[in-house]
């Protein structure tokens, strides 16, 4: 909670560093952010054009050092195989964070126009394309302020949050530094291009995925009793898992169980050996979701056995690490929404809906402080209307230097806030 003293001493240093009363900060980093605009588009449809899937983003990542390199900004690379981090500011302390994911989706994608995917199969049908090209230009908005600064800005640009924990990666390998704070963006189509919605205390769900197998005995579907059913047991599991959230979990609490696919057996008259299913759990605390975890293998294998089966639980956290729950920090969010309106107005700054999808920026907000939010995109106009990971997901381009404006600034603002001797 920032006190009205603070806010003051916020407002004054704000004055100072910019020398006028008068001086409207949000709108001189959005009209300029607005000057890149075309530069931004086309940055953004040459990605669009060429999406790689998760861990391959090779030249997305290329393309994106080589316009830091143009802007003279430097980073290190590679990070996490694709990954690299731009440094911009004085070196030293306070150090803010701000990130974007880089990966594409296995999909083709569905939408007739100029700039459509040229890779059969996959899609930026996340908007990752868009989160990208938005930090560029935060880096280039930065750049043109650096000798303002007052402190440093670390630009993470990040492979795999499709699934791969691309964000544990970069963090195992340094990508943090020193950074105190972060900050990320998810496009929403849910609310109109110049807003954005935020939100304080858990904001996405931890997530993960379960293959459980179910090991009979096959034989004659006339002889059921020279066999041991496991379709049979695999029907009472997927009904006990059920049970699960409806019986065990606090009402007040959010849990999904869902059992994605069942699968055992290929002829009329033969009772197969083994069945298949597997699905998702996902929680909006890391700790339901561990707990989950643990009934779930506890469940399985206690039906298969009612059942004669064997049953077993693979969480499958090689190929899909765990993602924690993400949990936005108040203070910072509290920032975001101060940082919002000041670019947006009053009305730009909404409330988010909490969802039970998984961001694997929660990585990051384990080890410091942090606030994922979303920069809407709905323009009925341009048709941006459908919901991510839709083959006909379609970007209103009109946001990409308001998400610039928004990451500069709230870096920006962030520093002159947190100098260590603060002369007032
Ligand atoms: C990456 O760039 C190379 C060289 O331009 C091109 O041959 C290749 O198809 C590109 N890969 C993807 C996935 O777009």
């Amino acid at each position: 909670m920032m006190s009205v003293y603070r806010f003051l001493v916020i407002l004054l240093c704000v004055t100072c560093v910019f020398g006028n009363q008068d001086y409207d900060y949000g709108r001189e980093v959005l009209s300029a952010a607005k000057e890149d605009k075309n530069w931004l588009i086309s940055v953004r449809r040459r990605i669009h054009e060429h999406p790689e899937l998760r861990f391959q983003e090779h030249n997305t990542s290329a393309l994106i050092r080589n316009e830091l390199k143009n802007l003279g900004i430097p980073y290190t690379y590679p990070i996490a195989h694709t990954g690299f981090v731009a440094q911009i500011g004085t070196g030293s302390p306070p150090i803010v964070a701000l990130r974007a994911d880089m990966d594409a989706l296995p999909l083709q994608e569905m939408v007739e126009w100029e700039h459509k995917s040229k890779n059969d199969g996959v899609m930026h049908g996340c908007g990752h394309d868009a989160h990208t090209t938005m930090l560029l230009g935060a880096a280039k908005l930065l750049n043109q302020r650096k000798d303002k600064l007052k402190g440093t800005v670390r630009l993470i640009f990040q492979p795999a949050e499709e699934g791969g924990a691309g964000a544990s990666y970069m963090i195992k390998e340094g990508a943090l530094g020193g950074a105190e704070a972060i900050f990320g963006m998810h496009v929403d189509f849910t609310i109109s291009t110049g807003t954005i919605a935020t939100l304080s205390g858990p904001m996405l769900a931890a997530v993960c995925f379960f293959v459980a197998r179910i090991q009979g005995k096959g034989g004659h579907a006339a002889e059921p009793h020279n066999s041991v059913d496991p379709i049979l047991a695999a029907s009472s599991t997927v009904l006990a898992l059920q049970h699960l959230i409806s019986r065990e979990l606090d009402p007040l609490e959010s849990q999904v169980l869902s059992v994605t696919y069942v699968k055992g057996g290929e002829a009329l008259n033969v009772v197969p050996a083994y069945v298949e299913l597997g699905g998702t759990l996902r929680s909006l605390t890391t700790e339901g979701l561990q707990r989950l975890q643990k009934r779930v293998k506890e469940v399985v294998a206690g039906q298969a056995a009612v059942h004669r089966c064997e049953g077993s639980v693979n969480m499958k956290e090689d190929e899909y690490p765990p993602y924690p729950a993400t949990i936005n920090d108040e203070t910072l969010n509290s920032h975001v929404e101060r940082v919002g309106s000041m670019l947006l107005g009053p009305h730009g700054v909404k409330v988010a809906e909490k969802v039970m999808a998984g961001e694997d920026f929660a990585f990051y907000q384990q080890v410091i402080p942090g606030v994922m939010f979303g920069i809407g995109i709905r323009n009925e106009v341009v048709g941006s209307i459908r919901s991510p990971h839709s083959p006909y997901f379609f970007l209103d381009e009109d946001v990409l230097p308001i998400g610039a404006a928004l990451h500069a600034s709230i870096a920006e603002l962030y520093l002159i806030q947190h100098q260590p001797d603060n002369p007032l």
